[in-house]
């Protein structure tokens, strides 16, 4: 038994912000953002909307293309580093508006590689035959984490939010996942926050040593995708969308055409677990194509698929 991304569907919040109007707020120039991180704009929740609101179209959508509604599903697996609630999870607010209960409803915390682990989970689930139809989600509210003074983040991310739905299929999917962490770099890009009896704890913004984590990503997407290619070339590949530097690098040292590459970080900026599927959503694979996918985020977390789209 194999799974297989039968839908996938992505959601942008309201407007795009030109990083000309970031600079009213910090010192920075559309120049800098493009040419360092090949940005050109990213999209904001309006006030009071999270991760779950953003969730609900991009989970639709993917029901919608695997022509399945919410009651259909066995599992949904949410990855936020920007849940809702502290709890219950995001995935069972979900749950209830899409009509889905009583499914395994649970929230997925990797960061960055989010989805990418939220992949592994509902793909193991559906291999030991535990589920047969499961909607892996990655959706954010970054914006509400980040410190608007600090122009060396502030810039970098936005709000939004993809899904995708994975089914039971004889033939190949996911071919080959691979995840993988290392705590020991967890100061590196953090929000280093808790509530504590009614207060918060701590520094609540998103920190970030930018340089160890731009060769950090570039390195270990890298390996991530040659471990679960193995010595495969992918039709198409798509990493995780947080600086197109770090997309050229690796698309580079795996030798995969710029054309066969997504690139979707200029328009939405790096929406945490929600960049991979989003970038997905854009894409019109054809049947019987391969298509490689990485990330990596903060913990330092990693990883890589490689699917089969059917
Ligand atoms: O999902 C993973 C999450 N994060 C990432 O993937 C980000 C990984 N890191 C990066 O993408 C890059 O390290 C950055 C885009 C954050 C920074 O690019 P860089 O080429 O490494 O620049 P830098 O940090 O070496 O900074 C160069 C200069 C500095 O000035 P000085 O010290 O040389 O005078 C910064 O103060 O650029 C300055 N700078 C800015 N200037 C204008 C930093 N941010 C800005 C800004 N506008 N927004």
């Amino acid at each position: 038994m194999y799974s297989a991304v039968a839908g996938v569907g992505g959601h942008l919040p309201g407007q795009p912000v030109g990083n000309d109007e970031l600079g009213k707020r910090v010192e920075t120039s559309d120049e800098w953002v493009r040419a360092r991180t090949g940005i050109r704009s990213r999209h904001f929740a309006a006030p009071g909307e999270l991760a779950g609101d953003l969730a609900l179209p991009a989970a639709q959508k993917a029901l919608a293309q695997a022509g399945m509604e919410g009651a259909d599903l066995d599992a949904i697996i949410f990855a936020t580093t920007t849940p809702d609630r502290v709890y219950p999870a995001t995935a069972c607010l979900l749950q209830a508006e899409l009509g889905a209960a009583p499914c395994a409803a649970f929230d997925l915390q990797a960061v960055c590689s989010g989805f990418l682990y939220a992949l592994a989970i509902g793909d193991a689930m559906i291999c030991a035959r535990r589920a047969e139809r499961v909607l892996i989600v990655g959706a954010e509210v970054f914006s509400h984490i980040i410190d608007w003074r600090d122009r060396s983040t502030c810039i970098l991310f936005g709000d939004g939010a993809g899904a995708a739905v994975l089914v039971a299929s004889e033939e190949p999917g996911v071919r080959a996942v691979h995840i993988a962490a290392d705590g020991r770099h967890a100061n590196k890009l953090t929000v280093n926050a808790h509530i504590k009896e009614g207060k918060l704890e701590g520094d609540p913004y998103t920190r970030m040593d930018g340089a160890s984590v731009f060769r950090f990503a570039t390195d270990k997407m890298t390996e991530a995708s040659r471990i679960v290619l193995d010595g495969a070339r992918p039709d198409w590949f798509v990493p995780h969308q947080a600086n197109s530097r770090i997309i050229e690098a690796v698309r580079r040292r795996l030798d995969i055409p710029r054309e066969r590459t997504a690139f979707s970080v200029a328009e939405h900026s790096n929406t945490s677990a929600a960049s991979v599927p989003l970038a997905m959503a854009q894409k019109n694979f054809q049947k019987g194509e391969t298509v490689l996918l990485a990330a990596a985020g903060g913990g330092f977390t990693w990883g890589a698929a490689l699917l089969v789209w059917r």
